[in-house]
């Protein structure tokens, strides 16, 4: 038998990548391709890419640059650019980086396994459409190996929401929800293989309306069905858009005890000029009164969000807007961006802000934000938490994982095991991660 065939992926970006790659991987493990982690040895290189921001996608053409003297090394390696990179720049890709084999869009990862045999016959291949066909019940078939923990699953992809400054609604296409009976059989596969907690992945995973025999499920519906699989302990799910923060999805976070007490939800900004130019359809003041609901029905929720700064036209006071609701809501961890012109989106159109204004902007949004979260970390301090266990920790009987929070845990003395569900008094913070002893 020959040696089986080396693939090595990089990813790129968000959590739908990394679901994407994993699900790429298993599909080319039905040709005879075994993972590694070294570039060098790899018989195929994918990267799987990123468009939102134009530094993300600069980065693929740098990475491209290098591998150039691994394809002379080696004139029989295969490389391929896959995600959102592949779909909005196709064939431009291979003009601008000949070494490149293959081209695939995220809506047609299905089609890889016949792309990888043309690629071996020497062709280059492309496919960046939008198939109807649901790619993920083609790609079916994951394997029966043991794997960690914690899994992602994609319920639902694309976006309909077209904010002025993203590219999602272009590269990733309109929103569909993947049948219920699918995700639930693939949640009962991942519990078989040692999975206990699942994040629900979508870019607008909240819009979630997926087929089922009783009728379409809102995604509250979903998890309540989750909610009954034997042996699965977590359930979240991100990224949430506020409009579609629905009344059972919000109540679900107060009654369904899998349901973790963290919540992604993006603001973007604390103006509501600047969310207007956003397209964002909802004001600051009417996303302070959800999260209020929200923290109704689940007190000790843990918030997260993204912003934007330096969006075209943004004021000081447009800026100091948006300081004001992060005081407000007070995030346990939040991700912030200098905003990027993305061609072809509405708000390329419009007058940028001077970049240094934009840097200054994000450093003191950061520095704010970074005090909020050591804040609601150090109010761990004292309290016990439920935390499942993702690895050995490097001290010795010292094992690591995950609170209820999403917090890192070190629990110190720890005779359990990988995937066990422990309940931790938290002894201290530090800058990424608390520390814990096991209740026994
Ligand atoms: N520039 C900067 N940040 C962006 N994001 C999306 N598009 C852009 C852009 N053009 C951010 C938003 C989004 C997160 C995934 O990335 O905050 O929520
Ligand atoms: Fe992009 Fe807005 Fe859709 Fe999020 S909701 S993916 S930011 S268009």
């Amino acid at each position: 038998m020959s040696a089986p065939k080396k693939l090595f992926i990089k990813t790129y970006g968000c959590q739908m990548n990394v679901y994407d790659s994993e699900r790429m991987a298993e599909a080319l493990g039905g040709k005879g391709y075994v993972e590694t982690k070294a570039a060098e040895d790899a018989d195929m290189i994918l990267l799987n890419t990123c468009h939102i921001r134009e530094k993300a996608a600069e980065k693929i053409y740098s990475e491209l640059g290098r591998m150039k003297k691994l394809k002379k090394g080696n004139p029989d390696l295969k490389i391929g650019v896959t995600g959102c990179v592949a779909q909005a720049e196709g064939e431009e890709i291979m003009r601008r980086q000949p070494i490149v084999d293959l081209v695939v869009g995220p809506q047609s990862y299905h089609r890889l396994p016949e792309m990888e045999t043309k690629v071996q016959a020497g062709e280059k291949a492309l496919d960046t459409d939008f198939p109807e066909e649901d790619k993920f019940e083609k790609l079916k078939g994951r394997p029966k190996a043991k794997r960690g923990p914690s899994a992602f699953l994609t319920v639902q992809e694309g976006c309909d929401k077209f904010c002025a400054f993203c590219v999602v609604p272009y590269t990733r296409g309109a929103e569909v929800s993947r049948p219920a009976d699918r995700i639930l059989t693939e949640a009962r596969e991942l519990v078989e293989r040692g999975v206990r907690e699942i994040t629900l992945l979508g870019q607008n995973v909240n819009a979630y309306h997926g087929a089922s025999a009783n009728g379409d499920l809102t995604l509250a519906q979903l998890i309540w069905e989750l909610d009954k699989v034997d042996g699965l302990e977590r359930i979240r799910f991100t990224t949430s858009h506020p409009n579609d923060m629905m009344d059972d999805l919000i109540e679900a976070h107060g009654t369904c005890d899998k349901l973790m007490p963290y919540l992604h939800l993006p603001v973007q900004s604390g103006s509501d000029k600047i969310l207007k130019r956003m397209n964002r359809s909802h004001t600051a003041e009417s996303y302070l009164r959800l999260v209020e609901r929200i923290r109704a029905a689940r007190p000790d929720i843990l918030l997260s969000g993204d912003f934007i700064v330096g969006f075209p036209e943004e004021t000081e006071a447009d800026f100091q807007a948006t300081l004001d609701l992060v005081e407000e809501v007070k995030y346990g961890t939040a991700y912030s961006f200098k905003y990027s012109t993305r061609p072809g989106t509405p708000a390329a159109e419009r007058p940028l802000v001077d970049e240094d204004v934009a840097s200054e902007r994000l450093q003191r949004l950061q520095a704010l934000l970074t005090r909020q979260q050591r804040e609601v970390q150090e109010s761990m301090v004292g309290r016990e938490v439920g935390v499942l266990l993702e690895k050995p920790g490097r001290l010795p009987g010292q094992m690591v994982g995950k609170s209820d929070y999403l917090h890192s845990v070190h629990v110190g003395d720890c005779d359990k095991e990988v995937g066990d569900m422990v309940r931790v008094h938290i002894v201290a913070s530090s800058t990424n991660s608390l520390a814990g002893e096991l209740i026994r």
